[in-house]
């Protein structure tokens, strides 16, 4: 008997282009009710796993099973019990709100369609600009009828591929608002994202993805105490000093990883102590600080050790992965 708490069992998924393994033997469960995030960094494959799960793309081995039934035989039930808002949302720039939901409403063969659209657009707050051109509408007002629209079939869970990318500060926390509502009346949410802080506040258990493989999953807090029970050491230098640092903290028994100009390091309560003698051997070594601090281990923390090298750049140059807010 199929387990009703599992909303979506994902076992030993792989899938190649060519000679190229965009994701890497993933094995993953999402529990009923829950926010479960795929955090990665560009190119780590949460894209191609959404793909599989949608029956987009085929999987090259592996299964994936919503509520028990494998989703590649049953791809018409599947469609309409998931959801989904992809990375690049298209929305119908020439039609109006109502008349975005109601082509969507037409390809699930809704009933009572007129009533699920009124309802969409309230929940969406955008009732009174149901009837104005789409490409009048903000990029947030764009996102919030990108996701009722997703839900028009009312799923029993929704995909939402890095919901937040490109929107400001405000946008952003009023979309988290709302995912969470969505939580609150029983939906079922499996999120990507970049950012290490969206997962911290949104997921209630996160897999950090890295080249189309699992580093770990776990709550926000079972994956920080992995790193540390204490506080992290962060010093920042530049480049050409890194090693050194690394070497100084080495020193104090302490094992530091590098990423690009920052050295951080564990440290567990009973040796704080430490702190300001590796202050004093920094800069006894002419060594340039441009930043130290303590701080409790945040996500960021946890990618760095859990990649190894650190965060992976995006290809633009500039990081997508925030450093998470420093407690
Ligand atoms: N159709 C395809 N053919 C060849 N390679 C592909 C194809 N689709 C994806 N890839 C490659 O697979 C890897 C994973 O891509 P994917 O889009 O899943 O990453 P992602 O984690 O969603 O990244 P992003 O955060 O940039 O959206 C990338 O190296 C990508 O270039
Ligand atoms: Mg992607």
């Amino acid at each position: 008997m199929p387990d009703k708490n599992i909303a979506l069992k994902i076992e030993e998924l792989v899938k190649k282009f060519g000679n190229f393994t965009a994701v890497n033997n993933l094995s993953f469960e999402v529990k009923d009710g829950e926010i479960f995030g795929l955090l990665g960094p560009n190119g780590s494959g949460k894209t191609t796993t959404l793909n599989m799960i949608l029956t987009l793309i085929t999987p090259t081995s592996g299964s994936i099973k919503l509520y028990g039934k494998d989703i590649h035989q049953n791809i018409n039930e599947s469609k309409k019990e998931i959801g989904f808002m992809t990375q690049e949302t298209v929305i119908e720039q020439d039609l109006t709100p109502r008349e975005n939901l109601e082509i969507f409403g037409e390809l699930y063969h809704i009933p009572d369609l007129d009533n699920r659209v009124e309802e969409s657009l309230k929940d969406a707050e955008l009732s009174d600009f149901a009837d104005y051109k789409a490409s009048a509408m903000s990029g947030g007002m764009q996102r919030r009828l990108a996701l009722v629209r997703s839900m028009i079939q009312k799923p029993k869970m929704i995909i939402l591929d890095e919901p937040t990318t490109g929107l400001d500060v405000q946008n952003r926390s009023s979309l988290w608002d709302r995912i969470r509502k969505l939580k609150k009346q029983g939906m079922t949410i499996l999120i990507t994202t970049q950012y290490l802080e969206e997962a911290d506040a949104l997921c209630d258990r996160i897999a950090v993805i890295d080249h189309g493989r699992i580093k770990a999953i776990g709550t926000a807090s079972e994956l920080k105490a992995q790193v540390s029970t204490g506080d992290i050491l962060e010093i920042i230098t530049t480049i050409k000093y890194v090693e050194q640092v690394a070497q100084i903290l080495k020193k104090f028994d302490l094992k530091p990883e590098i990423k690009t100009d920052i050295v951080t390091a564990p440290i567990s309560k009973t040796e704080v102590i430490k702190f300001s003698d590796i202050t004093k051997e920094v800069i006894k070594n002419n060594i340039p600080i441009l930043g130290i601090s303590m701080h409790l281990p945040t996500l960021d923390d946890v990618f760095i050790k859990l990649t190894g090298s650190g965060l992976r750049d995006s290809a633009s140059g500039s990081p997508k992965i925030s450093i998470g807010a420093k407690k």
